[in-house]
C-alpha cells in the first residue's frame, strides 16, 4: 500500500512549442501511438498506488474532462457491437467516479503557482506533482520509484537525471551532495541556470513527491526565474528543514513539449508495442 495517495497535474499551460496543432487541441490531449500524452502520466499514476487525481486546467481544457468521463454513446455502441476488447481497454484506466478533481490555474503565474491552485485539495498529506510532457517509459513507474524513496528518507523527492551542460538552462538543477545508488542528497537547487552558473548536470524532471510544507512557502508568490513563481524556489525554500533527495529513476524520458522529444516518444512507445514494432522498424527503414 502507497502512503501517497494524491496527485497534482499542472496542465494549463498554452504549448505554444506545439503551434499550430495546440492552437485548439490542448498539448495534453495530442497522441503518442493511440493515448493521449496525459494518460500516460494518469496511469503511471495508478500504477504507483494514487487514488485520487487533481488537475490544475485552465481556459480551453474542458475536453480534458470528456477524456476521463464515460462517453455513454460509445460504451453503449460497443457493447451492442461485442467489441468487448476495445470496451474493456477503455474500461481498464477510466478513473473511478469522484477520484478525479479540476480546479483552474485562473492566470499563468507559472508552475508553483499551478501547484498552490491544488491546495485545498491536497490538504495536509504528501502528494505526487506530475508534469505529463515529460513522458516517462519504463518497467517500473517512475512515480512508484519516488514514493519508494520517500518513504525511506520520509522527504522530499525529485526525479533527475543528467543532461548535457548546455542543457541546464532547461531544468531544475540540483547541488548535490551524497550520491547513495540511486538517491542524490540535494544540498540546493537553481531554476534554469546557464551553464557556468550549474551546479551540476543533474536536473529536475518532473515528477516530485513533496510535503505539504510546500505551500507555506509557495503562499508568498514570490517571483522567480522569468518573472514566474517557481516551484524549485518553493522547495529550494525546504531545504535543511526537511530531507530532499533527487532519485535517478530507471525509466527513459522523453520531452514532448518539444517537437523532435514527441517524435522520439511516439517512436519509442511504438517500439515498445508488440503489434508495432516491426512495422514501425519498416517504416523507419523506409524514411530515415
Ligand atoms: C519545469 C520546472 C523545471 C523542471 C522541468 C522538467 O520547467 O520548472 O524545474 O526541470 O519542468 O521538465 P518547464 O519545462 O515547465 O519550463
Amino acid at each position: 500500500m502507497s502512503s501517497v495517495k494524491k496527485a497534482v497535474f499542472p496542465v494549463a499551460g498554452l504549448g505554444t512549442r506545439m503551434l499550430p496543432a495546440t492552437k485548439v487541441l490542448p498539448k495534453e490531449m495530442l497522441p503518442v501511438v493511440d493515448k493521449p500524452i496525459l494518460q500516460y502520466a494518469l496511469e503511471e499514476a495508478k500504477a504507483a498506488g494514487i487514488e485520487e487525481f487533481v488537475f490544475v486546467t485552465g481556459r480551453g481544457k474542458s475536453i480534458l474532462e470528456d477524456h476521463f468521463d464515460r462517453a455513454y454513446e460509445l460504451f453503449d455502441t460497443l457493447e451492442r457491437k461485442q467489441k468487448t476488447e476495445a470496451l474493456a481497454e477503455l474500461e481498464s484506466w477510466l478513473p473511478t467516479a469522484g477520484t478525479v478533481v479540476y480546479t483552474r490555474q485562473q492566470q499563468p503565474l507559472g508552475l508553483g503557482h499551478a501547484v498552490w491552485c491544488a491546495r485545498h485539495l491536497i490538504g495536509n498529506e504528501p502528494f505526487v506533482v506530475s508534469l505529463v510532457d515529460d513522458l516517462i517509459l519504463g518497467d517500473v513507474p517512475c512515480t512508484g520509484e519516488l514514493i519508494q524513496a520517500h518513504e525511506q528518507t520520509g522527504g522530499n523527492v525529485v526525479a533527475t537525471m543528467e543532461v548535457p551542460l548546455e542543457h541546464t538552462s532547461r531544468y531544475g538543477i540540483l547541488d548535490p551532495g551524497k550520491v547513495e545508488g540511486r538517491l542524490v542528497e540535494a544540498k540546493a537547487m537553481v531554476e534554469k541556470p546557464e551553464p557556468e552558473a550549474a551546479p551540476s548536470r543533474y536536473a529536475v524532471i518532473g515528477r516530485y513527491v513533496l510535503l505539504p510544507e510546500i505551500f507555506d512557502h509557495l503562499e508568498r508568490q514570490e517571483r522567480g526565474a522569468g518573472g514566474e513563481i517557481q516551484l524549485t524556489d518553493a522547495m529550494a525554500r525546504m531545504l535543511g528543514a526537511h530531507p530532499f533527495h533527487g532519485y535517478v529513476f530507471s525509466g527513459e524520458r522523453h520531452d514532448c513539449g518539444d517537437k523532435l522529444g514527441y517524435l522520439e516518444a511516439i517512436v519509442a512507445a511504438a517500439s515498445r508495442r508488440a503489434d508495432l514494432k516491426a512495422g514501425l522498424g519498416d517504416v523507419l527503414r523506409r524514411y530515415v
